[in-house]
């Protein structure tokens, strides 16, 4: 039977990994978080194709933003305790004359790597007979594909509008419930509506309340969160989460177009 370390996002974890006979499609971890034909968690975290390897050990931002790589680092040292404990994280951009609008500077790709070292402890949590997982245990929403998604319930035929309905409450549902949720990108669209600042509130409050761990990407510091997505919202992510500053040139830039 092949090998499976060369698709298996536990294999550098992971004493068996190559062995034949022990390391391939059976091997529980694997099915839990590849699934077979792909389907398991490693996939259900709706991370983007571009961050996907996205790690702690890979992370860029080592030079241009000490203090947030020392931070990380020494989150992610007792990860699965902090994430228990409900300790968020808002990373947000400082910008300057190099980059006015402090995109670039691995906030994204910092983000991620914590999810994904997450989602691996807890595989392995779970492998060695500690805390079931039994969702989805962290999940990836970009807050305008979340604001898409929801207008798509008013949009098209009743029919369209119906499945549009259930997926989104599908979504919401696993938002307010996962041990580790990401909200990529809040705050930088003009002023979101009342029904979906509603909305954005409802699935905060549930995480807030539950101390659920989030993690918030923003180009807005979070004195001026308040003035695209409401007070409400602003206050409850500031006494969520501990803040990172980001700064350094946009590292988006160069070669290919944006
Ligand atoms: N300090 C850095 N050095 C080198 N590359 C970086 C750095 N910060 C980010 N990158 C790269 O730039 C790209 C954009 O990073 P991303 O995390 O999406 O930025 P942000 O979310 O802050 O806009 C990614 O490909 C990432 O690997
Ligand atoms: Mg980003």
């Amino acid at each position: 039977m092949e090998t499976m370390n060369h698709v298996c996002k536990l294999a550098s974890k992971c004493k068996h990994a190559g062995e034949e006979g022990v390391c391939n499609a059976l091997c529980s971890p694997f099915m839990l978080l590849h699934g077979e034909g792909n389907t398991g968690l490693w996939k259900a975290t709706n991370v983007p194709a571009k961050y996907r390897n996205s790690f702690f050990d890979t992370l860029p931002i080592q030079t241009d933003n000490k203090p947030a790589y020392a931070f990380l680092k020494a989150y992610t040292g007792n990860l699965l305790e902090n994430v228990q404990n409900g300790i968020g994280l808002f990373f947000y951009s400082i910008p300057n004359a190099q980059n006015r609008l402090g995109t670039g500077t691995g906030k994204t790709t910092s983000a991620v790597a914590v999810l994904h070292e997450y989602l691996l402890l807890r595989v392995i949590e779970d492998s060695k007979g500690g805390r079931p997982v039994e969702q989805n245990p962290a999940l990836f929403y970009k807050a305008s594909e979340l604001q898409t998604l929801y207008n798509a319930q008013f949009r098209g035929t009743p029919d369209m509008q119906e499945k549009a309905s259930l997926r989104y409450y599908k979504i919401k549902k696993l938002l307010m419930k996962a041990e580790l949720v990401v909200l990529d990108d809040i705050g930088i669209r003009q002023k979101i509506t009342d029904a979906f600042e509603n909305e954005l509130t409802e699935i905060i409050d549930a995480r807030d309340s539950e101390v659920l761990m989030t993690i918030y990407t923003s180009n807005l510091p979070i004195e001026k969160l308040a003035d695209t997505l409401g007070d409400r919202i602003a206050s409850r992510i500031e006494g969520m989460t501990e803040q990172i500053a980001f700064t350094g040139k946009d590292h988006r830039k160069g070669g290919v177009l944006k």
